[in-house]
Order: C-alpha cells, then structure tokens, then sequence
C-alpha cells in the first residue's frame, strides 16, 4: 500500500504567518507538522510516500526529507499548481499509486492513541473500496460529516453542513482501493469550485463500499489549520512528551518500531542530531533496547 500526504493549500486562516512559508512546515512544538502525518503513515505500515506541495515549496520539503532512506522509506514528490481540492491528491498521484491501494493523509492532522498502529492496519485489511475514521466533534459545520444508522452502518456523508445530521466529523486520514483514482477522475468540481474528497466518499457509500470507523475515547485527532488549533497542537505535543518522557511523531523512532531501521541504522541517524535533544532522545532508544535485550540473554 503507498502513501500521499497533501501539503499544499494556500493557508489563508493563518496569514500572516504562511504568507512566506508553507503551513505544514510551521513548528509544531518541536517538530515540523508535516512530522505527524508523516508518522501516522508509518504506523500504518506504509513505506512508500509522496508528498504533494504548492510547486514553490516542494524544495524545502526536499531538504527536509530527501528521498525518505534516513527514515527507512521512500519519498517522492509532486506539485498542485493550485489548491482546487483534496480529491486533485488523487489524479495528482496517479502515476505513484499505479495499480496499488492507497492512503491518503492531509498535512496538518495529528493522530494520536494507544494501539493506533493496530487499528490502521486491521482496518487496511478491512477495507472493502474507501475506509474513514471519524471522531465526535462540537463544531461539526466545519467538517465532513458522516451519519450512522443504530447498526452503526455509515448512512449518509456530507460536506460541511448547514444543518449536520450528526457529531461524526471525518478526519483527513482516508485508505482507498485502487479504483478510487478512476472515481475521482470523473466527479466535477462542487459549487465552491473544488474536487471534494466527501464526494469521493460518497460514491463509496454509495455502492456499500464505505468503511467507516469510529476513533472513540483514547484517541486525539487535531486539525491544526486555525491559530488556535497550532497553539493547541503545540501545547498537546509538549505536555504528552513532558508527562510520559516518549516523544510523538519521531520519524526515526517510529520507523524503527515498524522494523524499517535496524539499531544500527538508528545509533547512525542519532548521530548526525548532534547534541540536540532530539539526537539524544534516538540514542536512548537504542541503548534502551540494547539493555533489554542483554537482560534477556543473561
Ligand atoms: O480535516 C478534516 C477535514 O478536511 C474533513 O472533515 C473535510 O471533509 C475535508 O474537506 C477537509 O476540510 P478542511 O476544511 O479542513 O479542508 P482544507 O481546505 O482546510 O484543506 C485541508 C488541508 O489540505 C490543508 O492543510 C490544506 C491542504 N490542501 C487543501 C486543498 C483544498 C491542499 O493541499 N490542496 C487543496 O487543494
């Protein structure tokens, strides 16, 4: 299965801030955002990624990542010349998704829970044409949302409502067979001009192919598009970190837990951090292993 992140847009509800640079690389606590999509793909067990930026940021997310062999992976690159809907992620991506199923991620969500890596690959081998994850929210007029009858099959999805049927938002992690390119291929733009994921879902729905599945109490989903919503962001990742003494959204780390670097390759990535905190976090890692599996020997 590959992977796209879409990580382009044009940022408006944060102007000032990304009228020079790229929402989706502001800090994020201590890392870039982009780190915590990045990572959810990971834990899902996806190796092979692409990245679509706006066409003048695509050279800081190649300095930032390369070609994704520091983490274990693969990383490539596309352009959205402008921001005409997330569905465009997936005729942009034709040519990378080939005859795969896929994942699509969107570059400012954090998702966050014990037991997630499980989930995201129980519900990869679940997926019958597209699979969800929704969450309960209070503001759901912002949001996809998605209605579920009392056998909690999805039974309607809408774009942003006036009037929502339910809390369910959609969050922006969706899993597509392959035939989702071809769909999209065909839907026209909305009446605010733009490729709608929702519509892609729809048609899913639609013809009984739509998973959608409920990430209850245990999990923290933020969009981190708003002022408020960065700062909130930020402030989660800190106090998550200070509290358990583990890091959130560590490429390397999460990389090496899915098995993609050995220790060896880990002690290596450490090393070129220097002495910053977030080199020596990686070292801990891998001394930490090492003692356990010497205990284990003894
Ligand atoms: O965050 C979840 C929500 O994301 C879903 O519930 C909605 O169904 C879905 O439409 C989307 O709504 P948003 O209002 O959050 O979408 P927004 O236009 O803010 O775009 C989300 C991200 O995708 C944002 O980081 C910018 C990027 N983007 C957006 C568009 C429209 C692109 O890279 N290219 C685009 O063309």
């Amino acid at each position: 299965m590959k992977g796209i992140i879409l990580s382009g847009g044009s940022g408006t509800r944060l102007h000032p801030i990304t009228k020079a640079v790229n929402k989706q690389l502001l800090p994020v606590y201590d890392k870039p955002m982009i780190y915590y999509p990045l990572s959810t793909l990971i834990i899902a067990g996806i190796k092979d990624v692409l990245i679509i930026t706006r066409p003048d940021d695509a050279h800081h997310y190649k300095n930032l990542f390369r070609d994704g062999s520091q983490y274990g992976i693969s990383i490539s690159y596309a352009s959205q010349p402008e921001p005409k809907g997330l569905a465009q992620a997936l005729t942009i991506g034709e040519e990378f998704i080939g005859e795969d199923d896929f994942a699509l991620i969107l570059g400012d969500n954090l998702f966050f829970g014990h037991g997630l890596s499980e989930k995201l690959i129980e519900a990869r081998k679940n997926n019958k044409g597209a699979t969800v994850f929704t969450t309960s929210v209070e503001d759901p007029e912002r949001y996809g949302i998605l209605n579920y009858d009392k056998n909690e099959t999805p039974v309607s999805i809408e774009e942003k409502p006036e009037h929502p049927k339910s809390h369910w938002a959609v969050t922006g992690l969706y899993f597509y067979k392959n035939e989702a390119v071809s769909i999209a291929k065909t839907l026209p733009p909305s009446a605010r001009g733009e490729y709608e994921i929702t519509d892609v879902n729809k048609h899913f729905l639609d013809n009984g192919k739509l998973n959608a599945i409920k990430l209850g109490r245990g999990y923290t989903w933020l969009d981190m598009g708003t002022h408020d919503a960065l700062l909130e962001a930020g402030e989660f990742v800190r106090a998550i970190q200070k509290r358990s003494g583990t890091r959130v959204g560590v490429l390397e780390e999460v990389s090496w837990r899915q098995g993609f670097l050995s220790n060896k390759d880990l002690s290596a990535r450490a090393f070129r951090y220097g002495q910053s905190s977030y080199g020596q976090y990686l070292r801990e890692l891998v001394s930490e292993e090492i003692d356990d599996t010497n205990e284990s020997i003894a």
